[in-house]
Protein backbone atom coordinates (compact mmCIF):
# COMPACT_ATOMS: atom_id res chain seq x y z
CA UNK A 1 0.00 0.00 0.00
CA UNK A 2 2.61 1.96 1.13
CA UNK A 3 4.80 1.56 -2.20
CA UNK A 4 2.11 2.84 -4.30
CA UNK A 5 1.34 5.92 -1.91
CA UNK A 6 4.35 7.32 -1.55
CA UNK A 7 5.02 8.44 -5.31
CA UNK A 8 7.98 11.63 -4.57
CA UNK A 9 10.23 10.20 -2.38
CA UNK A 10 12.54 13.38 -2.37
CA UNK A 11 9.53 15.21 -0.12
CA UNK A 12 8.59 12.05 2.32
CA UNK A 13 10.00 13.30 5.48
CA UNK A 14 8.60 10.11 7.75
CA UNK A 15 7.45 6.67 6.46
CA UNK A 16 6.01 4.45 8.64
CA UNK A 17 6.05 0.59 7.72
CA UNK A 18 3.71 -2.02 9.04
CA UNK A 19 4.10 -0.81 13.01
CA UNK A 20 3.36 -2.98 15.55
CA UNK A 21 3.23 -2.55 19.47
CA UNK A 22 2.24 -5.20 21.23
CA UNK A 23 2.41 -4.41 25.26
CA UNK A 24 2.41 -7.64 27.48
CA UNK A 25 -0.01 -8.28 30.17
CA UNK A 26 1.21 -7.94 33.58
CA UNK A 27 -0.41 -10.86 35.46
CA UNK A 28 -0.41 -11.77 39.29
CA UNK A 29 1.66 -14.87 40.67
CA UNK A 30 -1.24 -17.46 40.19
CA UNK A 31 -2.50 -15.88 37.00
CA UNK A 32 0.77 -16.95 35.87
CA UNK A 33 1.23 -20.19 37.56
CA UNK A 34 -2.87 -21.32 36.16
CA UNK A 35 -1.89 -20.16 32.58
CA UNK A 36 1.89 -20.42 30.47
CA UNK A 37 -0.19 -17.98 27.66
CA UNK A 38 1.04 -14.70 27.66
CA UNK A 39 -1.51 -11.84 27.10
CA UNK A 40 -0.71 -8.68 24.86
CA UNK A 41 -2.22 -5.57 24.73
CA UNK A 42 -2.51 -5.15 20.79
CA UNK A 43 -1.95 -0.68 20.94
CA UNK A 44 -1.31 -0.79 17.62
CA UNK A 45 -1.47 -3.22 14.83
CA UNK A 46 -0.10 -2.77 11.85
CA UNK A 47 -0.08 0.60 11.05
CA UNK A 48 1.26 2.12 7.63
CA UNK A 49 1.33 5.70 6.38
CA UNK A 50 4.16 8.74 5.42
CA UNK A 51 3.69 11.88 5.74
CA UNK A 52 5.17 14.71 3.22
CA UNK A 53 7.78 17.44 4.09
CA UNK A 54 5.01 20.73 5.37
CA UNK A 55 2.55 18.20 5.61
CA UNK A 56 -0.03 18.04 9.06
CA UNK A 57 -1.59 14.63 9.47
CA UNK A 58 -4.01 14.30 11.15
CA UNK A 59 -4.83 11.08 13.52
CA UNK A 60 -8.27 10.70 14.57
CA UNK A 61 -9.64 8.14 16.69
CA UNK A 62 -11.34 7.37 20.03
CA UNK A 63 -9.88 7.14 23.30
CA UNK A 64 -7.41 3.98 23.74
CA UNK A 65 -7.38 3.07 19.68
CA UNK A 66 -3.35 3.47 19.65
CA UNK A 67 -3.03 7.12 18.52
CA UNK A 68 -0.05 8.17 21.63
CA UNK A 69 1.44 4.77 21.16
CA UNK A 70 1.85 5.78 17.38
CA UNK A 71 3.13 9.00 17.99
CA UNK A 72 6.02 7.75 20.81
CA UNK A 73 7.13 5.09 18.31
CA UNK A 74 6.92 7.50 15.34
CA UNK A 75 9.85 9.38 17.42
CA UNK A 76 10.99 6.33 18.55
CA UNK A 77 10.52 7.37 22.44
CA UNK A 78 9.05 3.19 22.57
CA UNK A 79 10.50 0.33 20.81
CA UNK A 80 8.37 -1.35 18.31
CA UNK A 81 7.36 -5.20 18.44
CA UNK A 82 7.99 -4.49 14.80
CA UNK A 83 7.34 -2.48 11.73
CA UNK A 84 9.71 0.11 10.84
CA UNK A 85 10.09 4.35 10.91
CA UNK A 86 12.08 5.58 8.09
CA UNK A 87 13.22 9.72 9.02
CA UNK A 88 14.25 10.74 5.35
CA UNK A 89 14.79 7.44 3.90
CA UNK A 90 16.62 5.57 6.84
CA UNK A 91 15.52 3.37 9.66
CA UNK A 92 15.16 5.48 13.12
CA UNK A 93 15.42 1.81 14.64
CA UNK A 94 18.99 1.47 13.32
CA UNK A 95 20.67 4.10 14.82
CA UNK A 96 22.78 4.47 17.79
CA UNK A 97 22.01 6.16 21.13
CA UNK A 98 23.94 9.22 20.17
CA UNK A 99 23.09 9.63 16.53
CA UNK A 100 19.31 9.42 18.10
CA UNK A 101 20.36 12.11 20.78
CA UNK A 102 21.40 14.04 17.55
CA UNK A 103 17.92 13.38 15.80
CA UNK A 104 16.21 14.09 18.61
CA UNK A 105 17.09 17.76 18.15
CA UNK A 106 15.02 17.60 14.57
CA UNK A 107 11.96 15.38 15.59
CA UNK A 108 10.16 16.73 18.61
CA UNK A 109 6.85 16.17 21.05
CA UNK A 110 4.30 18.04 22.36
CA UNK A 111 3.02 15.86 25.05
CA UNK A 112 -0.70 15.33 25.71
CA UNK A 113 -1.06 16.10 29.14
CA UNK A 114 1.04 19.44 30.20
CA UNK A 115 0.06 19.02 33.54
CA UNK A 116 2.14 15.41 33.97
CA UNK A 117 4.90 16.62 30.95
CA UNK A 118 6.00 19.68 33.01
CA UNK A 119 8.25 19.41 36.67
CA UNK A 120 5.97 21.21 39.66
CA UNK A 121 9.49 22.17 40.79
CA UNK A 122 11.23 23.28 37.49
CA UNK A 123 10.80 27.40 36.38
CA UNK A 124 9.25 27.35 33.12
CA UNK A 125 12.45 29.03 31.61
CA UNK A 126 14.59 26.04 32.79
CA UNK A 127 11.90 23.19 31.43
CA UNK A 128 11.99 25.29 28.25
CA UNK A 129 15.51 25.61 27.92
CA UNK A 130 16.21 21.56 28.99
CA UNK A 131 16.23 19.97 25.60
CA UNK A 132 18.82 22.76 24.24
CA UNK A 133 20.95 22.08 27.56
CA UNK A 134 21.34 18.70 27.18
CA UNK A 135 23.02 18.97 23.52
CA UNK A 136 25.76 21.11 25.69
CA UNK A 137 26.23 23.54 22.68
CA UNK A 138 25.72 26.82 24.34
CA UNK A 139 26.75 28.83 27.09
CA UNK A 140 24.33 30.56 30.06
CA UNK A 141 23.44 33.49 28.40
CA UNK A 142 22.83 31.96 24.75
CA UNK A 143 20.69 29.02 26.60
CA UNK A 144 18.67 32.25 28.24
CA UNK A 145 18.49 34.03 24.98
CA UNK A 146 17.45 31.35 22.57
CA UNK A 147 14.82 30.45 25.17
CA UNK A 148 13.16 34.07 25.83
CA UNK A 149 13.32 34.54 22.14
CA UNK A 150 11.15 30.97 21.81
CA UNK A 151 8.95 32.36 24.86
CA UNK A 152 8.07 35.25 23.34
CA UNK A 153 7.19 33.80 19.58
CA UNK A 154 4.54 31.49 21.56
CA UNK A 155 3.32 34.53 23.39
CA UNK A 156 4.46 33.66 26.99
CA UNK A 157 4.79 37.35 27.01
CA UNK A 158 6.58 39.34 28.97
CA UNK A 159 8.71 36.30 28.43
CA UNK A 160 12.00 37.95 31.27
CA UNK A 161 8.94 37.95 33.50
CA UNK A 162 7.53 34.56 33.24
CA UNK A 163 10.88 33.04 32.93
CA UNK A 164 11.00 32.10 36.64
CA UNK A 165 7.38 31.15 37.37
CA UNK A 166 6.30 27.66 37.81
CA UNK A 167 3.73 25.60 36.36
CA UNK A 168 1.61 25.96 38.92
CA UNK A 169 1.57 29.68 38.73
CA UNK A 170 0.44 29.69 35.12
CA UNK A 171 -3.01 29.58 33.53
CA UNK A 172 -4.03 26.62 31.73
CA UNK A 173 -3.41 27.92 28.39
CA UNK A 174 0.05 29.75 29.31
CA UNK A 175 1.34 25.90 30.67
CA UNK A 176 0.12 24.35 27.23
CA UNK A 177 2.21 27.00 25.37
CA UNK A 178 5.66 25.86 27.50
CA UNK A 179 4.76 22.80 26.42
CA UNK A 180 5.06 24.19 22.73
CA UNK A 181 7.64 25.96 23.53
CA UNK A 182 9.62 23.19 25.10
CA UNK A 183 9.31 21.54 21.83
CA UNK A 184 9.97 23.90 19.45
CA UNK A 185 13.57 25.03 21.23
CA UNK A 186 15.75 23.11 19.39
CA UNK A 187 14.39 23.84 15.96
CA UNK A 188 12.95 20.86 15.00
CA UNK A 189 11.76 19.85 11.38
CA UNK A 190 8.97 16.77 12.25
CA UNK A 191 6.49 17.70 15.42
CA UNK A 192 4.12 15.36 17.11
CA UNK A 193 1.66 17.29 18.14
CA UNK A 194 -0.68 14.95 21.01
CA UNK A 195 -3.77 16.80 21.53
CA UNK A 196 -2.20 19.85 22.17
CA UNK A 197 -5.63 21.61 22.72
CA UNK A 198 -7.38 18.86 24.43
CA UNK A 199 -6.54 20.16 27.61
CA UNK A 200 -7.99 23.76 27.26
CA UNK A 201 -10.90 25.50 27.37
CA UNK A 202 -12.92 26.67 23.72
CA UNK A 203 -11.28 29.72 23.59
CA UNK A 204 -8.05 28.75 24.68
CA UNK A 205 -8.10 26.38 21.67
CA UNK A 206 -8.72 27.75 18.61
CA UNK A 207 -5.66 30.19 20.14
CA UNK A 208 -3.28 27.25 20.50
CA UNK A 209 -4.80 25.84 16.89
CA UNK A 210 -4.17 28.98 15.28
CA UNK A 211 -0.41 29.69 17.16
CA UNK A 212 0.26 26.14 15.69
CA UNK A 213 -0.47 27.01 11.91
CA UNK A 214 1.44 30.10 12.44
CA UNK A 215 4.31 28.54 14.01
CA UNK A 216 4.21 25.90 11.47
CA UNK A 217 4.44 27.98 8.99
CA UNK A 218 7.20 30.47 10.63
CA UNK A 219 9.66 27.55 11.71
CA UNK A 220 8.46 24.94 8.03
CA UNK A 221 7.02 22.33 10.41
CA UNK A 222 5.84 19.25 9.53
CA UNK A 223 3.21 17.57 12.15
CA UNK A 224 1.44 14.62 13.56
CA UNK A 225 -1.34 16.31 14.64
CA UNK A 226 -3.03 13.67 17.10
CA UNK A 227 -6.95 14.23 17.71
CA UNK A 228 -9.97 12.92 19.10
CA UNK A 229 -11.71 15.22 17.60
CA UNK A 230 -12.10 15.25 14.01
CA UNK A 231 -13.81 19.00 13.73
CA UNK A 232 -10.58 20.18 14.58
CA UNK A 233 -8.53 18.24 11.86
CA UNK A 234 -10.61 21.36 9.78
CA UNK A 235 -8.46 23.94 11.01
CA UNK A 236 -5.03 22.22 10.58
CA UNK A 237 -4.69 19.18 8.68
CA UNK A 238 -3.92 18.72 4.95
CA UNK A 239 -4.72 14.93 4.98
CA UNK A 240 -6.28 12.76 7.77
CA UNK A 241 -5.70 9.06 8.87
CA UNK A 242 -8.63 7.29 11.05
CA UNK A 243 -7.42 4.94 13.64
CA UNK A 244 -9.72 2.09 14.97
CA UNK A 245 -8.10 -0.67 17.74
CA UNK A 246 -5.06 -0.46 16.77
CA UNK A 247 -5.51 -0.23 13.06
CA UNK A 248 -5.87 2.85 10.26
CA UNK A 249 -9.80 2.41 8.78
CA UNK A 250 -9.44 5.11 6.32
CA UNK A 251 -6.66 7.78 5.21
CA UNK A 252 -6.98 10.67 2.61
CA UNK A 253 -6.79 14.35 2.21
CA UNK A 254 -8.88 16.22 4.61
CA UNK A 255 -11.72 17.78 1.80
CA UNK A 256 -11.98 14.34 0.36
CA UNK A 257 -12.52 12.21 3.82
CA UNK A 258 -14.70 14.96 4.77
CA UNK A 259 -17.20 15.33 1.75
CA UNK A 260 -16.95 11.26 1.02
CA UNK A 261 -16.02 9.19 4.20
CA UNK A 262 -16.08 5.53 2.83
CA UNK A 263 -15.73 3.55 6.02
CA UNK A 264 -18.95 3.25 8.43
CA UNK A 265 -16.43 4.45 11.25
CA UNK A 266 -15.22 7.70 9.85
CA UNK A 267 -19.03 8.06 8.65
CA UNK A 268 -20.03 7.85 12.11
CA UNK A 269 -17.26 10.34 13.65
CA UNK A 270 -18.30 12.50 11.66
CA UNK A 271 -21.68 12.71 11.88
CA UNK A 272 -20.87 13.39 15.79
CA UNK A 273 -19.33 16.98 14.67
CA UNK A 274 -21.98 19.37 15.47
CA UNK A 275 -23.89 20.86 13.47
CA UNK A 276 -25.44 24.51 14.21
CA UNK A 277 -28.35 23.95 11.97
CA UNK A 278 -31.66 23.13 14.68
CA UNK A 279 -33.24 21.35 11.05
CA UNK A 280 -30.03 19.36 11.01
CA UNK A 281 -30.97 15.55 11.17
CA UNK A 282 -28.66 12.44 11.36
CA UNK A 283 -28.47 10.73 8.78
CA UNK A 284 -26.03 8.12 10.26
CA UNK A 285 -26.77 6.11 13.43
CA UNK A 286 -23.87 6.35 16.23
CA UNK A 287 -22.49 3.23 16.58
CA UNK A 288 -23.43 0.82 19.29
CA UNK A 289 -21.67 0.20 22.38
CA UNK A 290 -18.18 1.15 23.57
CA UNK A 291 -14.66 0.53 21.65
CA UNK A 292 -13.65 -3.12 22.15
CA UNK A 293 -10.38 -4.02 24.45
CA UNK A 294 -7.12 -4.18 22.60
CA UNK A 295 -6.08 -7.78 24.37
CA UNK A 296 -8.87 -9.61 22.34
CA UNK A 297 -9.79 -7.65 18.87
CA UNK A 298 -12.96 -8.66 17.38
CA UNK A 299 -11.96 -10.95 14.13
CA UNK A 300 -12.64 -10.10 10.82
CA UNK A 301 -13.26 -6.20 10.63
CA UNK A 302 -12.29 -4.81 14.27
CA UNK A 303 -15.77 -2.42 13.86
CA UNK A 304 -18.11 -4.56 12.78
CA UNK A 305 -19.87 -5.65 16.32
CA UNK A 306 -20.46 -1.73 16.34
CA UNK A 307 -20.94 -1.38 12.67
CA UNK A 308 -24.50 -0.25 11.45
CA UNK A 309 -23.58 -1.67 7.74
CA UNK A 310 -22.31 -4.79 9.26
CA UNK A 311 -22.65 -8.38 6.83
CA UNK A 312 -21.84 -11.84 7.71
CA UNK A 313 -18.46 -11.92 6.12
CA UNK A 314 -17.24 -9.04 7.65
CA UNK A 315 -17.01 -11.14 11.32
CA UNK A 316 -14.59 -12.83 9.24
CA UNK A 317 -12.93 -11.25 6.93
CA UNK A 318 -9.95 -9.04 8.03
CA UNK A 319 -9.88 -6.15 5.16
CA UNK A 320 -6.82 -4.81 4.07
CA UNK A 321 -6.40 -0.66 3.39
CA UNK A 322 -7.58 -0.61 -0.10
CA UNK A 323 -7.57 2.05 -2.95
CA UNK A 324 -10.84 4.15 -2.49
CA UNK A 325 -9.22 6.41 -5.13
CA UNK A 326 -5.45 7.25 -6.14
CA UNK A 327 -4.80 9.10 -2.77
CA UNK A 328 -7.53 8.18 -0.51
CA UNK A 329 -7.45 4.34 1.33
CA UNK A 330 -10.02 2.58 3.13
CA UNK A 331 -10.02 -0.65 4.88
CA UNK A 332 -13.49 -1.84 4.45
CA UNK A 333 -14.94 -4.88 2.89
CA UNK A 334 -17.87 -3.47 2.18
N1 LIG B 1 3.00 1.42 28.48
C1 LIG B 1 1.89 0.72 28.28
N2 LIG B 1 1.74 -0.52 28.81
C2 LIG B 1 0.63 -1.26 28.58
N3 LIG B 1 -0.42 -0.86 27.83
C3 LIG B 1 -0.33 0.39 27.29
C4 LIG B 1 0.81 1.23 27.48
N4 LIG B 1 0.61 2.39 26.81
C5 LIG B 1 -0.60 2.28 26.23
N5 LIG B 1 -1.17 1.08 26.52
C6 LIG B 1 -2.47 0.59 26.05
O1 LIG B 1 -2.47 0.70 24.64
C7 LIG B 1 -3.74 1.12 24.17
C8 LIG B 1 -3.59 2.37 23.35
O2 LIG B 1 -3.16 3.44 24.20
P1 LIG B 1 -2.86 4.90 23.65
O3 LIG B 1 -2.42 5.72 24.81
O4 LIG B 1 -1.94 4.79 22.51
O5 LIG B 1 -4.29 5.36 23.14
P2 LIG B 1 -4.82 6.79 22.66
O6 LIG B 1 -5.53 6.57 21.36
O7 LIG B 1 -3.70 7.77 22.70
O8 LIG B 1 -5.91 7.14 23.77
P3 LIG B 1 -6.32 8.60 24.38
O9 LIG B 1 -7.15 9.27 23.33
O10 LIG B 1 -7.12 8.26 25.59
O11 LIG B 1 -5.05 9.34 24.69
C9 LIG B 1 -4.62 1.28 25.40
O12 LIG B 1 -5.39 0.11 25.56
C10 LIG B 1 -3.62 1.45 26.52
O13 LIG B 1 -4.14 0.95 27.74
MG1 LIG C 1 -3.35 9.50 23.74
Amino acid sequence: MLAIQVKNKVQTLLEVHNLKKHFPLQKGFIDNFLSKEKGFVRAVDDVSFFIKKGEVLGLVGESGCGKTTTGRLALRLLEPTSGDVLYKGSSIFSHSKKEMLKMRKKMQIIFQDPYASLSPRMAIGKAIAHPIVIHNKHNKAEVKEICLQIMEKVGLTPASFLYKKYPHQLSGGQRQRVVIARALVTNPEFVVADEPIAMADVAVRAMILELMVQLKEEFDLTYLFITHDLATCKYICDRVAIMYLGKIVEIGPLEEVFKNPIHPYTATLLEAVPVPDPKYRRTQPIPKGEIPSAINPPPGCRFHPRCPSAKAMCSTDEPDLREGSRVHWVACSL
